[in-house]
Protein backbone atom coordinates (compact mmCIF):
# COMPACT_ATOMS: atom_id res chain seq x y z
CA UNK A 1 0.00 0.00 0.00
CA UNK A 2 1.42 3.49 -0.77
CA UNK A 3 0.59 6.70 1.14
CA UNK A 4 1.19 10.24 0.30
CA UNK A 5 2.35 12.21 2.76
CA UNK A 6 3.10 16.11 1.46
CA UNK A 7 5.32 15.22 -1.99
CA UNK A 8 7.00 12.20 -0.62
CA UNK A 9 4.85 8.80 -1.86
CA UNK A 10 5.75 6.26 0.68
CA UNK A 11 5.87 2.49 -0.04
CA UNK A 12 6.87 0.59 3.46
CA UNK A 13 8.61 -2.99 3.68
CA UNK A 14 6.24 -6.14 4.06
CA UNK A 15 8.42 -7.11 6.66
CA UNK A 16 11.28 -5.60 8.50
CA UNK A 17 15.02 -6.89 8.65
CA UNK A 18 15.70 -5.73 12.11
CA UNK A 19 15.68 -8.90 13.85
CA UNK A 20 18.31 -9.99 12.09
CA UNK A 21 20.76 -7.32 13.40
CA UNK A 22 23.07 -7.59 16.62
CA UNK A 23 22.77 -4.45 17.85
CA UNK A 24 25.55 -5.26 20.60
CA UNK A 25 28.11 -5.56 17.64
CA UNK A 26 27.34 -2.94 14.51
CA UNK A 27 30.18 -2.74 11.84
CA UNK A 28 30.06 1.00 10.96
CA UNK A 29 29.15 1.28 7.74
CA UNK A 30 27.57 -2.08 6.73
CA UNK A 31 24.47 -2.72 8.23
CA UNK A 32 21.82 -0.38 6.52
CA UNK A 33 17.82 0.40 7.76
CA UNK A 34 15.00 -0.84 5.59
CA UNK A 35 14.19 2.46 3.56
CA UNK A 36 15.53 4.77 1.61
CA UNK A 37 14.63 8.59 0.74
CA UNK A 38 15.17 8.69 -3.00
CA UNK A 39 14.40 12.06 -5.42
CA UNK A 40 15.34 12.74 -8.91
CA UNK A 41 16.36 15.81 -10.57
CA UNK A 42 15.48 16.80 -14.26
CA UNK A 43 14.55 19.79 -16.33
CA UNK A 44 15.77 21.86 -13.42
CA UNK A 45 13.66 20.69 -10.70
CA UNK A 46 13.37 18.00 -8.34
CA UNK A 47 10.77 15.47 -7.96
CA UNK A 48 9.55 11.46 -7.93
CA UNK A 49 10.35 11.75 -4.47
CA UNK A 50 9.90 8.91 -2.32
CA UNK A 51 10.86 6.26 0.41
CA UNK A 52 10.81 2.95 -0.87
CA UNK A 53 12.33 -0.32 0.50
CA UNK A 54 16.32 -0.38 0.54
CA UNK A 55 17.45 -1.61 -2.96
CA UNK A 56 20.13 -1.71 -5.23
CA UNK A 57 20.58 0.62 -7.90
CA UNK A 58 20.41 0.17 -11.81
CA UNK A 59 23.20 2.43 -13.24
CA UNK A 60 24.30 2.81 -17.04
CA UNK A 61 28.48 2.28 -17.32
CA UNK A 62 28.36 5.85 -18.83
CA UNK A 63 27.00 7.05 -15.56
CA UNK A 64 28.74 10.72 -15.54
CA UNK A 65 29.63 10.37 -11.64
CA UNK A 66 31.44 7.23 -11.95
CA UNK A 67 33.32 9.03 -14.72
CA UNK A 68 33.86 12.61 -13.20
CA UNK A 69 33.35 12.36 -9.51
CA UNK A 70 30.04 14.57 -9.31
CA UNK A 71 28.87 13.05 -6.02
CA UNK A 72 28.71 15.04 -2.80
CA UNK A 73 27.47 13.31 0.52
CA UNK A 74 27.01 14.49 4.41
CA UNK A 75 27.31 12.89 7.66
CA UNK A 76 24.98 13.19 10.79
CA UNK A 77 23.16 11.43 13.89
CA UNK A 78 19.75 10.78 14.98
CA UNK A 79 19.74 9.60 18.28
CA UNK A 80 16.64 9.02 20.93
CA UNK A 81 15.90 10.71 24.09
CA UNK A 82 14.63 8.77 27.38
CA UNK A 83 10.91 8.09 25.73
CA UNK A 84 12.68 7.07 22.47
CA UNK A 85 11.86 10.39 20.83
CA UNK A 86 14.18 10.16 17.61
CA UNK A 87 16.30 13.39 17.97
CA UNK A 88 18.21 14.92 15.00
CA UNK A 89 21.34 16.71 15.86
CA UNK A 90 21.91 19.89 13.67
CA UNK A 91 20.29 19.25 10.75
CA UNK A 92 19.73 22.33 9.44
CA UNK A 93 23.81 22.63 9.29
CA UNK A 94 24.05 19.66 7.18
CA UNK A 95 21.41 20.93 4.60
CA UNK A 96 23.49 24.03 4.51
CA UNK A 97 26.96 22.00 4.18
CA UNK A 98 25.20 19.92 1.64
CA UNK A 99 24.16 22.92 -0.80
CA UNK A 100 27.69 24.53 -0.47
CA UNK A 101 29.16 21.46 -1.88
CA UNK A 102 26.73 21.21 -4.13
CA UNK A 103 27.88 24.97 -5.41
CA UNK A 104 31.41 24.19 -5.97
CA UNK A 105 31.04 20.92 -7.41
CA UNK A 106 28.49 22.37 -9.96
CA UNK A 107 25.32 20.39 -8.64
CA UNK A 108 21.58 21.56 -7.98
CA UNK A 109 20.93 22.43 -4.36
CA UNK A 110 18.42 20.44 -2.60
CA UNK A 111 15.99 22.73 -0.68
CA UNK A 112 16.56 22.70 3.21
CA UNK A 113 12.74 22.49 3.66
CA UNK A 114 12.68 19.19 1.79
CA UNK A 115 15.58 18.05 2.93
CA UNK A 116 14.27 18.06 6.70
CA UNK A 117 10.82 16.63 5.85
CA UNK A 118 12.58 13.83 3.79
CA UNK A 119 14.63 13.18 6.85
CA UNK A 120 11.58 13.36 9.94
CA UNK A 121 9.36 11.05 7.49
CA UNK A 122 12.54 8.34 6.36
CA UNK A 123 13.75 8.77 10.77
CA UNK A 124 10.24 8.02 11.85
CA UNK A 125 9.75 5.58 9.70
CA UNK A 126 13.16 3.57 10.95
CA UNK A 127 12.66 5.10 14.63
CA UNK A 128 13.11 1.14 15.45
CA UNK A 129 16.84 1.36 14.32
CA UNK A 130 18.21 3.94 16.59
CA UNK A 131 20.46 2.30 18.62
CA UNK A 132 20.30 2.60 22.55
CA UNK A 133 23.66 1.43 23.10
CA UNK A 134 26.19 3.91 24.61
CA UNK A 135 28.39 5.46 21.80
CA UNK A 136 25.79 3.71 19.23
CA UNK A 137 23.92 6.16 16.91
CA UNK A 138 21.63 6.34 13.46
CA UNK A 139 24.18 7.66 11.41
CA UNK A 140 22.87 9.47 8.29
CA UNK A 141 24.34 9.20 5.10
CA UNK A 142 22.66 11.91 2.52
CA UNK A 143 24.25 11.82 -1.15
CA UNK A 144 24.15 13.52 -4.67
CA UNK A 145 25.32 11.87 -7.13
CA UNK A 146 25.08 12.75 -11.38
CA UNK A 147 23.26 10.64 -13.10
CA UNK A 148 23.87 11.74 -17.11
CA UNK A 149 24.57 9.25 -19.33
CA UNK A 150 27.33 10.83 -20.83
CA UNK A 151 31.16 11.06 -21.27
CA UNK A 152 31.65 14.34 -21.96
CA UNK A 153 33.11 16.37 -19.58
CA UNK A 154 30.37 19.19 -18.25
CA UNK A 155 28.26 19.00 -15.42
CA UNK A 156 24.90 16.52 -15.37
CA UNK A 157 21.46 17.56 -16.13
CA UNK A 158 20.00 14.96 -13.84
CA UNK A 159 20.84 13.94 -10.01
CA UNK A 160 19.40 11.83 -8.17
CA UNK A 161 19.44 12.26 -4.03
CA UNK A 162 19.07 9.84 -1.40
CA UNK A 163 19.24 9.65 2.27
CA UNK A 164 20.24 6.02 3.80
CA UNK A 165 19.99 5.04 7.32
CA UNK A 166 22.40 3.25 9.21
CA UNK A 167 22.68 2.12 12.91
CA UNK A 168 26.17 2.49 14.16
CA UNK A 169 28.59 1.83 16.84
CA UNK A 170 31.87 4.11 17.33
CA UNK A 171 34.08 4.34 14.45
CA UNK A 172 37.26 4.88 16.04
CA UNK A 173 37.10 1.95 19.10
CA UNK A 174 40.42 3.48 20.45
CA UNK A 175 42.93 6.37 20.38
CA UNK A 176 44.81 6.86 17.00
CA UNK A 177 48.33 7.25 15.96
CA UNK A 178 48.49 9.98 13.47
CA UNK A 179 51.32 9.79 10.49
CA UNK A 180 51.98 13.99 9.71
CA UNK A 181 52.39 13.15 5.58
CA UNK A 182 54.81 15.47 3.72
CA UNK A 183 54.28 13.66 0.64
CA UNK A 184 50.76 13.65 -0.37
CA UNK A 185 48.10 16.81 0.48
CA UNK A 186 44.48 16.47 1.01
CA UNK A 187 43.37 19.85 -0.50
CA UNK A 188 44.57 22.83 -1.47
CA UNK A 189 42.86 26.43 -1.21
CA UNK A 190 41.00 27.16 -4.25
CA UNK A 191 40.31 23.31 -4.64
CA UNK A 192 37.71 20.84 -3.41
CA UNK A 193 38.73 20.93 0.29
CA UNK A 194 35.43 22.34 1.78
CA UNK A 195 33.32 20.34 -0.35
CA UNK A 196 32.09 16.65 0.81
CA UNK A 197 33.02 15.36 -2.59
CA UNK A 198 34.00 11.72 -3.25
CA UNK A 199 37.37 12.33 -4.59
CA UNK A 200 38.51 13.80 -1.56
CA UNK A 201 37.89 10.55 -0.08
CA UNK A 202 39.47 8.76 -2.67
CA UNK A 203 42.63 10.94 -2.94
CA UNK A 204 43.27 9.96 0.54
CA UNK A 205 43.06 6.23 0.60
CA UNK A 206 46.70 5.72 -0.64
CA UNK A 207 48.56 8.25 1.90
CA UNK A 208 46.21 6.37 4.59
CA UNK A 209 47.38 3.29 3.65
CA UNK A 210 50.84 4.36 3.27
CA UNK A 211 49.88 5.78 7.26
CA UNK A 212 48.94 2.37 8.07
CA UNK A 213 52.19 0.65 6.61
CA UNK A 214 53.87 2.78 9.31
CA UNK A 215 52.15 1.64 12.34
CA UNK A 216 49.57 5.04 12.22
CA UNK A 217 45.74 4.81 12.04
CA UNK A 218 45.54 8.18 10.08
CA UNK A 219 47.23 10.77 8.31
CA UNK A 220 47.70 14.69 9.53
CA UNK A 221 47.39 16.40 6.86
CA UNK A 222 49.66 19.36 5.84
CA UNK A 223 49.02 22.05 3.77
CA UNK A 224 49.46 22.07 0.00
CA UNK A 225 51.77 25.12 -0.89
CA UNK A 226 54.62 24.68 1.66
CA UNK A 227 53.82 21.37 4.05
CA UNK A 228 54.53 23.33 7.10
CA UNK A 229 50.96 24.08 8.22
CA UNK A 230 48.54 21.37 10.24
CA UNK A 231 44.98 21.00 8.25
CA UNK A 232 42.95 17.94 9.95
CA UNK A 233 43.74 14.15 10.05
CA UNK A 234 41.89 11.42 8.20
CA UNK A 235 38.17 12.05 8.72
CA UNK A 236 37.94 14.51 11.35
CA UNK A 237 39.19 18.33 12.42
CA UNK A 238 41.94 18.72 14.97
CA UNK A 239 42.02 20.24 18.20
CA UNK A 240 45.40 21.09 20.42
CA UNK A 241 45.35 21.78 23.70
CA UNK A 242 47.98 23.86 24.66
CA UNK A 243 48.58 24.57 28.17
CA UNK A 244 47.09 28.09 28.44
CA UNK A 245 44.63 27.44 25.80
CA UNK A 246 42.99 25.62 22.88
CA UNK A 247 43.48 26.34 19.23
CA UNK A 248 42.60 24.47 15.89
CA UNK A 249 43.15 25.40 12.58
CA UNK A 250 41.38 28.10 11.04
CA UNK A 251 39.07 27.32 7.90
CA UNK A 252 41.79 28.11 4.93
CA UNK A 253 39.71 27.61 2.12
CA UNK A 254 41.07 23.98 1.79
CA UNK A 255 39.24 22.61 5.23
CA UNK A 256 35.84 20.99 5.56
CA UNK A 257 34.03 23.06 8.06
CA UNK A 258 32.71 20.54 10.47
CA UNK A 259 29.73 20.39 12.30
CA UNK A 260 30.93 19.08 15.23
CA UNK A 261 34.28 21.35 14.87
CA UNK A 262 31.47 24.00 15.00
CA UNK A 263 29.79 22.70 17.76
CA UNK A 264 33.12 22.25 19.90
CA UNK A 265 34.30 25.67 19.64
CA UNK A 266 31.02 27.18 20.79
CA UNK A 267 30.76 24.27 23.98
CA UNK A 268 34.60 24.97 24.85
CA UNK A 269 34.11 28.69 23.99
CA UNK A 270 31.21 28.79 26.84
CA UNK A 271 32.71 26.98 29.09
CA UNK A 272 35.25 29.56 29.53
CA UNK A 273 38.11 28.29 27.66
CA UNK A 274 40.69 30.09 25.74
CA UNK A 275 40.16 29.11 22.04
CA UNK A 276 41.56 30.26 18.96
CA UNK A 277 41.32 29.39 15.47
CA UNK A 278 44.61 30.05 14.21
CA UNK A 279 47.36 28.87 11.75
CA UNK A 280 49.18 25.98 13.65
CA UNK A 281 52.40 24.54 12.31
CA UNK A 282 53.19 21.17 12.50
CA UNK A 283 56.91 22.34 13.90
CA UNK A 284 54.74 23.75 16.91
CA UNK A 285 52.85 20.69 17.38
CA UNK A 286 55.78 18.86 17.65
CA UNK A 287 58.00 21.04 19.50
CA UNK A 288 55.38 21.72 22.46
CA UNK A 289 54.75 17.95 22.19
CA UNK A 290 58.29 16.88 23.26
CA UNK A 291 58.61 20.01 26.13
CA UNK A 292 55.48 19.17 27.64
CA UNK A 293 52.91 22.78 26.84
CA UNK A 294 50.75 20.67 24.08
CA UNK A 295 48.75 18.02 27.01
CA UNK A 296 46.20 16.45 24.55
CA UNK A 297 45.52 16.53 20.82
CA UNK A 298 41.95 14.98 19.51
CA UNK A 299 40.09 14.72 16.26
CA UNK A 300 36.40 16.01 15.65
CA UNK A 301 33.83 14.54 13.24
CA UNK A 302 29.99 13.54 13.44
CA UNK A 303 31.17 9.57 13.19
CA UNK A 304 33.99 9.67 15.45
CA UNK A 305 32.48 12.66 17.83
CA UNK A 306 35.51 13.63 19.46
CA UNK A 307 38.88 11.05 19.40
CA UNK A 308 41.50 10.89 21.18
CA UNK A 309 45.22 10.52 19.50
CA UNK A 310 47.98 9.13 21.54
CA UNK A 311 50.92 9.50 18.89
CA UNK A 312 51.96 11.92 16.17
CA UNK A 313 55.02 11.04 13.77
CA UNK A 314 56.50 13.79 11.61
CA UNK A 315 59.33 12.64 10.01
CA UNK A 316 62.11 10.81 12.65
CA UNK A 317 60.45 12.24 15.67
CA UNK A 318 57.56 11.22 17.44
CA UNK A 319 54.94 12.58 20.48
CA UNK A 320 53.13 10.53 22.44
CA UNK A 321 50.44 11.69 24.83
CA UNK A 322 48.64 9.29 27.44
CA UNK A 323 44.93 8.81 26.26
CA UNK A 324 43.85 8.40 30.48
CA UNK A 325 45.36 11.65 30.94
CA UNK A 326 43.16 13.44 28.36
CA UNK A 327 40.30 15.49 29.80
CA UNK A 328 39.06 17.78 27.14
CA UNK A 329 38.60 15.44 24.31
CA UNK A 330 36.45 13.18 26.37
CA UNK A 331 34.52 16.19 28.09
CA UNK A 332 33.39 17.26 24.72
CA UNK A 333 32.43 13.60 23.33
CA UNK A 334 30.30 13.18 26.59
CA UNK A 335 28.45 16.61 26.71
CA UNK A 336 27.73 16.13 22.92
CA UNK A 337 26.14 12.66 23.67
CA UNK A 338 24.21 14.25 26.32
CA UNK A 339 23.08 16.58 23.92
CA UNK A 340 22.17 14.39 20.95
CA UNK A 341 20.32 11.99 23.48
CA UNK A 342 18.54 15.24 24.95
CA UNK A 343 19.82 14.73 28.13
CA UNK A 344 21.07 18.60 28.33
CA UNK A 345 18.26 21.24 27.73
CA UNK A 346 20.26 24.58 27.20
CA UNK A 347 21.43 23.62 23.77
CA UNK A 348 18.11 22.01 23.13
CA UNK A 349 18.28 23.95 19.96
CA UNK A 350 20.87 21.95 18.45
CA UNK A 351 18.71 19.05 18.31
CA UNK A 352 15.39 18.74 16.64
CA UNK A 353 12.62 16.25 17.51
CA UNK A 354 11.10 14.19 15.02
C1 LIG B 1 31.55 11.82 9.18
O1 LIG B 1 32.14 12.09 10.24
O2 LIG B 1 30.33 11.76 9.10
C2 LIG B 1 32.29 11.55 7.99
O3 LIG B 1 31.97 12.07 6.98
C3 LIG B 1 33.30 10.52 8.06
C4 LIG B 1 32.95 9.43 7.11
C5 LIG B 1 33.68 9.62 5.83
C6 LIG B 1 33.11 8.09 7.70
Amino acid sequence: MSVDVSNIKISPVSKSKIDTVDFDQIPFGRVFTDHIFQAQYKNGQWGDMEISPLEHFSLHPSNLALHYGQSIFEGMKASADKNGTPLLFRPEEHARRLNRSARRMCMPEFPEELFMEALTELVTLDRNWIPDRPGSALYIRPLMFATDEFLGVAPSETYTFVIMLLPVGPYYSKPVKLWADTEFVRAVAGGTGEAKTAGNYAASLLPSKMAKDRGCDQVLWLDGKERKYVQEVGTMNIFFVFEDHIATPELDGAILAGVTRNAFLTLLRAKGYDVQTRKITINEVMEKGQNGQLKEVFGSGTAAVATIVEEVRYKDEVIKFDPEAAEVGPMLKQTIEDIRHGRQEDLHDWVMRV
